[in-house]
């Protein structure tokens, strides 16, 4: 599976498991997914681009190198996607941040849009999409295909867990978009869930069940 990076770093698969465990309270899931989140976005920034800046210091003027955090847009894909946003802008606090509201229809599990709300000057900036679950990838794949309308400099998509249909989906529709998980799970079931999984991220995170 090229471009699909599995980060397993042992915080991260701690947490993950906490956050499996079916007894996690709305808040322990919460604040897991918001750590996690912020370690995640360690790897995901790590090829980001450095711009030279003058600093002094109290001793003397030198040259440091930062990131612009500004061009940077993390993007949304409501409401679950809600879960990681917190956790990444800890990290990149600088970064703008945009919005899609997409459903999955319980019939046909196809998404439909209801919202979508971007920076301007979307063709200067480098996109990371966030959703907690790469299931059957149709919301993922349709935020992209609006986002790739835009086009911006580069896109990357961040999901905590995913699955072999999931990823196989993904890129098939977008090969060039690299994907970034904590976990590939064994496969999806008959209602669009991931197994072994979390069960639904939004209702866990939100305590809507
Ligand atoms: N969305 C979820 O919240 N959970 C799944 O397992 C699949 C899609």
């Amino acid at each position: 599976m090229s471009n699909v990076h599995v980060i397993d770093h042992p915080l991260v698969q701690h947490k993950l498991t906490l956050m499996r465990n079916k007894e996690a309270s709305t808040n322990s899931f919460r604040r897991l997914l918001g750590e996690l989140a912020s370690l995640m976005a360690y790897e995901i920034t790590r090829d980001m681009s450095l711009q030279e800046v003058q600093v002094e210091t109290p001793l003397e003027t030198t040259t440091g190198r930062m990131i612009d955090g500004k061009k940077l847009v993390l993007v949304s894909i409501l409401r679950a996607g809600n879960g990681i946003l917190e956790g990444m802008l800890n990290v990149v606090p600088g970064a703008r941040v945009g919005h899609i509201g997409l459903y999955r229809d319980p019939e046909t599990l196809k998404p439909v849009e209801y919202y979508f709300k971007m920076p301007s000057e979307m063709q200067e900036r480098d996109i990371i999409v966030v959703d907690p679950m790469l299931a059957t990838g149709n919301s993922a794949i349709a935020a992209i295909e609006k986002l790739k309308a835009l086009s911006p400099k580069s896109i990357k998509f961040v999901c905590l867990l995913t699955c072999p249909e999931g990823v196989a989906a993904m890129q098939a529709a977008h090969p060039d978009v690299p994907i970034y998980t904590a976990s590939i799970d064994r496969q999806l079931n008959e209602h669009g869930y991931i197994l072994p999984g979390l069960g639904d991220a939004g209702d866990r995170i939100f305590g809507t069940k």
